[in-house]
Order: structure tokens, then sequence, then C-alpha cells
């Protein structure tokens, strides 16, 4: 059966367009259904309108407090009846509610290699370290914020002269390969979230993911 994908996206959505062209191309078993921002100008929702996909926008000014947009927020997941749950650079923090009624069906990417710099200036961070190698990981969504289970992680060398926008571009370029990768596993029913973690095909992954 193909699955149902609603995406939630703040910006540019880069990796919201690997998705598109993914599910375009056969490489995911499923649909995009909506693409819903928490920001009226974000690219993204012109690049789902472009691939005729429905856009909302959610607008945090609308509610009193956290827990309150969350509750709108699942019942517009719910409405578009999603199978899963992808946040492609969606910039809020998530109420401990919202992630456990999407439990075991919400993923995350993030750009560094988990558990190291969880949170922003991820790249800037990496470089600051004096790291040589940096990366990206995508994640199942926990209440932890970026702590969730690691299905896979893409990693890229970090070079001297690197500014962090270099290293950005070097490490999305990755994100874009792993993403829709992991979303057809979810979409196939080959991964799963257990209380030890992330199963492939019935295999618990290691803490890195699936490509250690
Ligand atoms: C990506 O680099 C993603 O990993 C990051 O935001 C960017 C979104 O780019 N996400 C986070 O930092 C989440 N904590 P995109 O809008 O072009 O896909």
């Amino acid at each position: 059966m193909t699955a149902n994908i609603v995406v939630l996206i703040s910006g540019s959505g880069t990796n919201l367009q690997a998705l598109i062209d993914a599910c375009e191309q056969g490489k995911i078993d499923g649909r995009i259904s909506a693409v819903i921002s928490n920001k009226a100008d974000a690219f993204g929702l012109q690049r789902a309108a472009r691939a005729g996909i429905v856009t909302e926008f959610l607008d945090p000014k609308a509610y009193s407090d956290r827990a309150s947009y969350d509750v709108a927020l699942a019942d517009m997941i719910d409405g578009h009846r999603a199978d899963v749950i992808v946040m492609a650079g969606f910039m809020r923090i998530l109420s401990e509610g919202f992630v456990e009624r999407f439990n075991g069906k919400m993923l995350n990417i993030h750009p560094s290699l988990l558990p190291k710099y969880q949170g922003l200036h991820t790249h800037q961070r990496a470089i600051e370290a004096g790291d040589k190698e940096h990366g990206c990981s995508v994640h199942f969504v926990t209440a932890e914020l970026d702590g969730g289970p690691v299905v896979l992680q893409a990693k890229v060398p970090v070079f001297q002269e690197d500014s962090p926008e270099e290293l950005a571009k070097r490490v999305l370029v990755q994100e874009h390969a792993i993403y829709p990768l992991v979303v057809s596993w979810l979409c196939q029913g080959r991964l799963s979230m257990t209380e030890q973690g992330a199963e492939l095909d019935g295999q618990l992954l290691p803490a890195e993911g699936y490509a250690n």
C-alpha cells in the first residue's frame, strides 16, 4: 500500500525537493499528501505547490502556547492521513504529547553526526572544535531534542579553510542522498522503532545507524 507522507518544513526545502524527486522517480513507495510550514514565506511551500502538493501554513502566532499549537499541528497531520511524518528543516521544538502521538512514525534529519552537536549552529561548532569529519544523521523523533535512535548517517570531510556555509553545502548533498532512502525504508515497513532503538528488517541498528 502506498504510504501517505506529510512533510514539515520551515525554510528552503531542499530536502523536501529531494523527497519530491524520489517519489516521482518511484524510489519511495509513497506520496506526499501535504507539506506543512510554520513560516508563511518558506520557499519549500513554493516547491510543493509547483509539484502539485497540498500546502498548509500553520501560524504559531495564532496560538497562545506550544501545547495548543502542537495539538493543532497534530490534528492537521492526521487530517492528511499521514502514515509517515518527515521533518525536513522544521525548526520548532516539539512538545512531548505531539511526539508521543506519532511515536515510531516520525523522522528528522539533523546536520551533524549525532550525538555530537544537538541543537543549532552545528557546522560552526564542528569547525571550531577542529573536527576532521562532520555530516548528517536521520533519526526517529523522540521527546529528547535531536536524541532519538539514529537510522543512517553520512560523513563529509572538514577542510581547514572551510566556512560554515561551505561545510553546510557539502553536508546538504549528503542529506539529499540519505533522507529519501530512509523514508523509503519506513514507507516499506522495513524500519521500526523499538525500546532498544531503530530496527531495519528486524535487525537492531548500532547507535551510529545502518552504515556503521
Ligand atoms: C538542513 O540542513 C537540515 O538538516 C537542518 O535544516 C536544513 C534545512 O534545509 N535541520 C535542522 O537543523 C533541524 N535541527 P532545507 O530546508 O533546504 O531542507
